[in-house]
């Protein structure tokens, strides 16, 4: 090669070199500045649960490991069987892992006693299920109060039962007991009820498993509007994969264990949620 040729070829290596590493340099300087400056929820580790079952022992749970930041709307997908109630169930107080650890903030989740977890569940968890949990003898609007006056009992802020209702679209049902609405309308009862103590964090588990579309969308936008208006965390357990179009990132669950964790390439809205 003539060596004018070779010199120049050399000066674009260095100069690509010097570019690459630049780059690099400010990418990991952004990449690291984004996740300071997002405030960590939930730190888990190495988590494990075994059932005991008669003889039998049954792992749920082996070696799972995530973050969970303020704001985000994560979605734990799996199929049947693969440890998303058991996992939301720790992150929620409800359970105990086995092993591992796991942090809300500054609060040891695994080694808290029952009464520490039973505190954290009322000060800090709105829980949504599958089945609403609405108690039937009580008006919508009642169900959500017999929540705001324990939670004001104990001295913590809560929304006012009504301005909930609002949020979720059902002010004119407070005085409807369960029996007189639809599914999704006591779904729609239930995630007022669980904003309604003002929650840290939110944990839904198959909210809209019981629903049809149409239903189902509705209860969803109540979720996404409760995190982007409020910027409160959730997390939802589907065996839907349609519903992680809305997710910030999903974590796919397999037998118990991680199998990976992604980042949608783009929060879909909810009007083009398809199941
Ligand atoms: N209380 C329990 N006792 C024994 N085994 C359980 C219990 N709860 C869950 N399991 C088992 O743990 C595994 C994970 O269950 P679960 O977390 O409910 O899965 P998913 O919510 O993904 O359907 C299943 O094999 C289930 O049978
Ligand atoms: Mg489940």
């Amino acid at each position: 090669m003539h060596p004018c040729l070779s010199n120049a070829l050399a000066a674009l290596r260095a100069r690509a070199r010097n570019l690459l590493t630049r780059d690099l340099a400010k990418f990991e300087a952004d990449s690291s500045g984004k996740s300071e400056s997002r405030e960590l929820i939930f730190r888990a580790r190495a988590l494990g649960t075994v059932y005991k079952a008669g003889q039998l022992e049954v792992s749920a749970l082996s070696d799972v490991s995530f973050d969970l930041f303020q704001s985000e709307w994560v979605v734990l997908l799996g199929p049947s069987g693969s440890g998303k109630s058991t996992l939301l169930n720790i992150l929620g107080g409800i359970d105990s892992a086995s092993s591992g650890s796991v942090f809300f903030r500054d609060h040891d989740l695994v080694q808290a006693d029952s009464r520490a977890l039973t505190r954290y569940r009322r000060e800090h968890v709105g829980f949504v299920f599958q089945f609403y949990n609405l108690i039937p003898t009580l008006t919508a609007i009642e169900n959500i109060r017999r929540v705001t006056e324990l939670a004001a009992s104990y001295g913590a802020r809560c929304m006012d039962p009504l301005e909930a209702l609002r949020s979720v679209g059902l002010e004119n049902r407070a005085d409807f007991f369960p029996s007189q609405l639809s599914g999704g309308e006591q779904q729609r009862i239930s995630i007022a009820r669980a904003l309604a103590k003002m929650p840290d964090i939110l944990l839904c588990d198959e909210p809209t498993g019981a629903l049809d579309v149409e239903t189902g969308k509705l209860v969803l936008g109540a979720l996404v509007r409760a995190n982007r208006e409020l910027g409160t965390p959730v997390v939802v357990i589907t065996h839907n994969a349609a519903i992680s179009g809305l997710a910030d990132r999903v974590i796919r669950l397999a037998g118990g264990r991680v199998r990976d964790i992604h980042a949608p390439p783009c929060r879909i809205p909810v009007s083009e949620v398809e199941w």
